[in-house]
């Protein structure tokens, strides 16, 4: 595998941990939430170099959108990326508005409340977005794993969409019991954290939603390509 290849896989995988520590918020950080605060506005940072990053590795992609043609798979793949990017500039432009220490030198006062809504919209349905991307390329990301290991047998296979589909299913539960839907929907204005709370924990039911959704993108590739388990463009 090209060191480019390599390069590329672990922006990827910067950019999942960073997401899953983003929502975490202050939790990041332990009983300190002011510390914490200020761990999530340079991890924001950092996803905003990291989505740079992996835009220019994937610079191909971008300059050929507007050439060849546009079957269903592409369609669903490029209003993605155009959701993700809307998102993105959401968390980017609302967190330097309610940042209190990374860009706290920039003075800007008022539209605060405004700012938090964007900011929680953006990181929520950001999520999501994210993790159906990540699951409409999983596909090809497999191919890049195969490639560095050796051919997986069929019993392996197996084993692995069954442990998929379980993580989908407490995915689920997550989601369910993590109040995830009820802040896309606007439902609360905050987000409650519970500082006794184990981070682990915390990260172990958004990382289920995320295989949540990573599964339906997965599936949905499926539905719209008639391929399994293959690469596909
Ligand atoms: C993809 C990027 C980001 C994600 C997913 C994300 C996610 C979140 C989440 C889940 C919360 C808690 C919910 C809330 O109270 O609104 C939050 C709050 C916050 N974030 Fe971010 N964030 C991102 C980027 C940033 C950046 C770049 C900054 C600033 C440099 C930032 C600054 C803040 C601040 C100041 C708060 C507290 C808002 C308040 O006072 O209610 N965030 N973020």
């Amino acid at each position: 595998m090209k060191s480019k290849q390599i390069l590329k896989i672990i922006v990827d995988i910067l950019m999942t941990v960073t997401l899953l520590l983003l929502m975490a918020y202050s939790l990041v950080y332990g009983s300190n939430p002011a510390v914490g605060e200020a761990v999530h506005e340079w991890l924001g940072t950092g996803m905003f170099v990291l989505f740079v990053l992996h835009h220019f590795f994937n610079r191909k992609w971008s300059f050929s959108v507007l050439k060849g043609k546009y079957t269903p798979y592409r369609v669903v793949q490029t209003i993605l990326v155009v959701l993700i990017l809307l998102t993105m500039c959401g968390s980017m432009f609302s967190g330097i508005l309610l940042s209190r220490t990374v860009f706290s030198f920039l003075g800007i006062r008022g539209g605060q409340a405004a700012a938090r809504t964007l900011h929680m919209l953006s990181a929520y349905w950001g999520f999501v977005f994210m993790s159906l991307h990540l699951g409409l390329h999983w596909s090809v990301m497999m191919g890049m794993a195969r490639k560095l290991t050796k051919k997986s047998s069929k019993v392996c296979k197996w084993i692995l969409r069954t442990i998929a589909a379980l993580i989908a299913v407490y995915g689920v539960y997550a989601f369910i019991k993590r109040d995830f839907g009820n802040y896309m929907l606007l439902r609360y204005h905050f987000v409650f954290f519970d500082f006794e709370e184990l981070l682990a924990l915390f990260l172990l039911d958004y990382a289920a939603i995320m295989g949540l959704f990573v599964y339906a993108g997965y599936y949905i590739s499926v539905l719209l390509t008639g391929r399994y388990g293959k690469k596909k463009r």
